[in-house]
């Protein structure tokens, strides 16, 4: 295998644990190299990979068109403050309006970036429209949207809080799919309505239409602003290039991220004319939003989203993933609801998940447990039907290791 580490596994871990700040839960996997569904780990085993960066890698590792973009746009210009113009940016730009119901598009470098740009610009938006004293922002109980503290704040979930307060003032929680409990929650003070269209890291909890409808009818008639956070379920995950699509409501802004970049860093906040209008030259900036090297890159993953017919696999054999996954528990007795759409799927399961994600590692398949019951499913949107065939194959082995040593121990 080519690109292979002069380092070990254990000695890569090792280093980290003495050189990195101790921030993430990691799993003991040091990853070299990715093609398409797989990835490799410093050792040289093979793994089929139904994380994908959590729903970043949505081409594939390594895509030949982002890769040629990036190499081609490095040799050219990586960088220019955004005090100038750039044409990747324009061009990326233009590609998301002309295929969104948004007119207008920021650039930044992460999905908690663009969250903070929607927060900003619909409390500016209210400022202007209202006056001051529109400032509130209401989000679901069991939401994520990112760790920079706008975005935190947000998250409707006490333990992202947990010593880091006093969070940001301004923001109610209301149970998610909870009708009642948003019109109540949505008043005078209210400046914007912030909701994922399937809740990714709560554990793959899609919307249901009466609530998202609900959101658009109240936001509407109350004059606040409705973001969607698709940042994890947009950009084709679902079987729709914006999950809102399913569900025939459009929000007034839109945030993007993890896949845009075609597994570059770049994040986008999409906005309607008018609700974009409330910005002016210095309300807001990103010193790489949309640099030059990142828009190539997610151009070049734009395009082959489109031309390859990637949406469209994700019905496809995001049909075909769940109905195996159904199948599975059902004929194991080890697993129940499967949630989700497209390609963005949680496995309800009656063993611990971890252990279950750890028992599929050690035979070739990397899945995420999403919560303690959960498995989370998020490959890329370019798996076939032999990679799902060959993934349930490992998912059940799995379960039933787990399930064997669950009772022995
Ligand atoms: C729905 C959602 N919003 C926001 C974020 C934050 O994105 P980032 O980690 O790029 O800041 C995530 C990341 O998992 C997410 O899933």
């Amino acid at each position: 295998m080519k690109n292979c580490t002069y380092l070990s596994s254990a000695e890569v871990i090792a280093q980290a644990e003495r050189y990195i700040i101790n921030t993430y839960a990691r799993l003991p996997l040091v990853l070299v190299k990715g093609e398409g569904t797989r990835v490799w780990d410093a050792d040289g085993k093979e793994y089929l990979d139904f994380v994908a960066g959590i729903a970043v890698n949505s081409l594939g590792h390594c895509h030949p068109r982002v890769v040629a973009a990036i190499r081609e746009q490095a040799g050219v210009l990586m960088h220019c403050s955004n005090l100038y113009y750039s044409t990747p940016q324009v061009e990326l730009a233009k590609w998301l309006v002309e295929r969104t119901p948004f007119d207008r598009v920021f650039f930044c470098n992460s999905g908690a970036e663009a969250i903070e740009a929607a927060l900003k610009l619909a409390r500016k938006y209210s400022k202007k429209r209202w006056g001051a004293g529109r400032f509130e922002v209401v989000t679901a109980e069991n939401s994520f949207h990112g760790r920079t503290y706008g975005a935190v704040t947000a998250t409707g979930q006490p333990r992202y809080h947990q010593g880091f307060e006093p969070m940001l003032p301004g923001f109610k929680y209301i149970p998610f799919n909870d009708r009642a409990a948003l019109q109540e929650a949505v008043g005078e003070k209210t400046a914007a309505v912030l909701l994922e269209p399937v809740q990714g890291e709560g554990g793959i909890y899609p919307a249901s239409p009466e609530f998202l409808r609900a959101a658009r009818a109240i936001t509407r008639e109350r004059g606040a602003v409705l973001i969607f956070d698709e940042i994890q379920c947009g950009l084709g995950r679902t079987g729709r290039l914006l999950a809102q699509e399913h569900y025939g409501v459009e929000a007034d802004v839109a945030c993007l991220a993890k896949a845009l970049g075609g597994g570059f860093p770049i994040g986008a906040m999409l906005a309607s004319a008018e609700v974009a209008a409330s910005f002016s030259p210095g309300d807001h900036a990103s010193t790489f939003g949309g640099n030059p090297l990142a828009a190539a890159a997610a151009l070049a993953a734009a395009v082959a989203l489109e031309e390859e017919g990637l949406v469209e696999n994700a019905v496809r054999i995001g049909r075909y993933l769940k109905e195996r996954l159904v199948n599975l528990g059902a004929a194991t007795g080890l697993a129940g609801e499967v949630r989700g759409m497209g390609l963005m799927l949680g496995l309800a399961v009656k063993v611990p998940a971890k252990a279950v994600a750890a028992a599929c590692q050690e035979r070739g398949l990397i899945v995420n447990a999403v919560k303690e019951d959960t498995l989370r499913f998020v490959p890329p949107l370019t798996i076939t039907r032999a990679e799902v065939d060959k993934a349930v194959a490992v998912l059940r082995e799995a379960l039933l290791a787990t399930a064997s040593q669950s009772k022995e121990g």
